[in-house]
């Protein structure tokens, strides 16, 4: 299986903390927050991984990660022209993916705990795509997910009205089918190509499955977020529990 991190976008939420550095390269504890992703990738056995970003900030994402070796994988970087949206950054990695799986990870989610288990079940998956789940206080801020007793019915992207208290995270596991997947969708109403979209379509082919995260989970687009994202890897000095 294959690590893609998704490390562009242009953290206006952020400002004026972004307008120098790349969301993705702030402190987060004791390191920049794009090792955090790496950490829990690398920890999980994955060690062939793709970072992609915008092209103003790939230079200082080189710098700081160089070529894996530090973190014992291998890194592959990809330039994201425009910020076309989560899905448009993905389709960029189909080279790389070479048909294998993939486990597709946003730069800007922090797991207090290790995603392992999540790889292992999605290794175990025959085909199909897997999100993760956590009940949230503020749904309204993410992709949705309205359940039933076993499934993901319908995934909403930031709905006014949220259907329930299941916010899909940063994490998401791909079979190969994901690229023809992303050729079929249309861009939203805010001009991106969603991951919502292509959630969507896997479970109208019900071929999705999900869990619920356990630990603590936050990411850090909002000074709010990023600030809990602080306190969780602060506390633990960036460590990953088991
Ligand atoms: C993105 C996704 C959203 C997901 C969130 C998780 O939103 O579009 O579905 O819930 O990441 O961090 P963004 O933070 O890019 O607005």
């Amino acid at each position: 299986m294959k690590g893609i991190i998704l490390a562009g976008g242009k953290g206006t939420r952020l400002h004026p903390l972004t307008k120098a550095t790349n969301k993705h390269l702030l402190p987060l504890g004791r390191e920049p927050m794009l090792y955090h992703p790496i950490r829990q990738l690398t920890s999980a056995g994955l060690a062939d991984l793709l970072v992609v970003t915008s092209t103003e900030h790939m230079g200082d994402v080189v710098n700081c990660l160089g070529s894996g070796a530090e973190f014992g994988c291998t890194l592959t970087y990809k330039v994201q022209e425009t910020a076309g949206g989560i899905a448009h950054a993905l389709a960029l990695a189909e080279g790389f993916a070479r048909g294998e799986k993939c486990c597709v990870f946003l730069g800007d989610n922090v797991f207090e705990r290790s995603i392992a288990p999540y790889v292992r079940a999605f290794e175990e998956q025959p085909i199909g795509a897997r999100v993760v789940l956590k009940e949230v206080g503020d749904p309204e801020r993410y992709g949705v997910a309205a359940l039933d007793e076993h499934q993901v019915i319908d995934i909403e992207e930031k709905p006014k009205e949220p259907k329930s208290p299941y916010a899909v995270l940063g994490l998401y596991f791909y079979d190969p089918q994901v690229f023809e997947i992303i050729r079929g969708i249309r861009p939203s109403a805010r001009g991106e190509l969603e991951i919502t979209s292509v959630n969507n379509v896997y479970i109208q082919k019900h071929q999705l499955q999900y869990e619920i995260c356990a630990g603590r989970w936050t990411d850090a687009g909002t000074f709010d977020s990023y600030f809990e994202a602080n306190r969780i890897l602060g506390e633990q000095q960036n460590r990953i529990l088991a």
